[in-house]
C-alpha cells in the first residue's frame, strides 16, 4: 500500500473481530515503527505487547478498578479543554454514541460504552508504549520529547497495520491505570507508561467504524510564506 493511501485510509477503529493478529506480523510492523525518528537518537520508547490471558487479565482488572477508583494515568490526563478542542472532542464524543445507538439520557449503556473502552474495544491485541521515568521527570521540570517520539513510533505503528489490512486505535484509555499494567505485565516503578494502541482486524458491521473524523481545512491552520 502506498504511505498516501495508508494515511487516508487509516482511522480510529473501535470494534475488532476476535481473530488474533499473527506474532509474526505484529514483529514486522513494530520493527518497522521503531525506525522513528527520535530527539538526540536517545529512542526513549519500549514497548510491551500483549495478547491471550494477559490481555483478558488486564481487561478485566481495568473493569474493577473503573468501579473503585478514579484513573490515574502515568502522564496526567487533560485538565481543561479551551475553545476549539472542547468543541471538536464534544463532536467526536455525539458522533460516537450515535452510531452505537446510545442516547445521551441512557446512563447503563454509556456505562457500558465506557467499559468497552477500557476493555480496548475487545481487541486481540493491544501495544503499550512506555519511556523512562527518570528522562521524563527532571528534578522540577518535565522533558516532554521522549513523549513526543513515542507518538512518531505510534504514528507508524497504526499506518503499518494499515496497510497489512489491520485496524487500530490509540488509546489514553489503556493506560488509566498504569498500576494494573505493572503488575500484570512486570513494568517496573521507573517507566512511565505513554499510551495504549488496540490493534485487530476491524468488525466493519459495527457502525462504529464508519466514523471518519473531520479535519480543519489546510487554510486554517497553515500559513505561508515567501511562496509568491
Ligand atoms: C494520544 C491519543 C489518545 C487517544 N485516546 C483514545 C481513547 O482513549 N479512546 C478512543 O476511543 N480514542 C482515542 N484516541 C483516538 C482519537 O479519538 C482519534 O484519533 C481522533 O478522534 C481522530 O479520529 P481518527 O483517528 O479516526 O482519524 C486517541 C488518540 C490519540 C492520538
Amino acid at each position: 500500500m502506498e504511505l498516501a493511501e495508508a494515511i487516508h485510509k487509516r482511522k480510529s477503529i473501535r470494534a475488532f473481530k476476535s481473530d488474533p493478529v499473527p506474532k509474526a506480523i505484529l514483529k514486522e510492523i513494530v520493527e518497522l515503527a521503531l525506525r522513528a525518528p527520535s530527539y538526540d537518537d536517545t529512542q526513549p520508547w519500549e514497548l510491551a505487547v500483549a495478547t491471550g490471558k494477559k490481555l483478558e487479565e488486564i481487561r478485566q482488572a481495568f473493569v474493577e478498578k473503573a468501579a473503585a477508583e478514579e484513573p490515574n494515568p502515568d502522564i496526567p490526563l487533560v485538565r481543561e479543554f479551551p475553545q476549539p478542542y472542547d468543541t471538536r472532542r464534544r463532536v467526536l464524543g455525539r458522533k460516537v454514541l450515535e452510531l452505537k445507538g446510545i442516547s445521551r439520557e441512557d446512563r447503563e449503556k454509556r456505562l457500558w460504552w465506557r467499559l468497552q473502552g477500557l476493555r480496548s474495544f475487545e481487541a486481540p491485541c493491544v501495544i503499550y508504549i512506555y519511556i523512562d521515568r527518570s528522562f521524563y521527570q527532571q528534578g522540577d521540570a518535565l522533558n516532554l520529547w521522549p513523549v513526543f517520539d513515542c507518538g512518531l513510533v505510534a504514528g507508524n505503528i497504526m499506518l503499518l497495520a494499515t496497510s497489512y489490512g489491520l485496524g487500530t486505535v490509540a488509546q489514553i484509555q489503556a493506560v488509566l491505570y498504569p498500576d494494573v499494567l505493572r503488575k500484570v505485565l512486570g513494568i517496573p516503578d521507573s517507566k512511565l507508561i505513554v499510551l495504549g494502541i488496540a490493534i485487530g482486524y476491524p468488525n466493519w458491521d459495527d457502525p462504529v467504524n464508519q466514523l471518519r473524523s473531520e479535519r480543519a481545512p489546510l487554510d486554517s491552520v497553515s500559513t505561508w510564506y515567501g511562496f509568491d
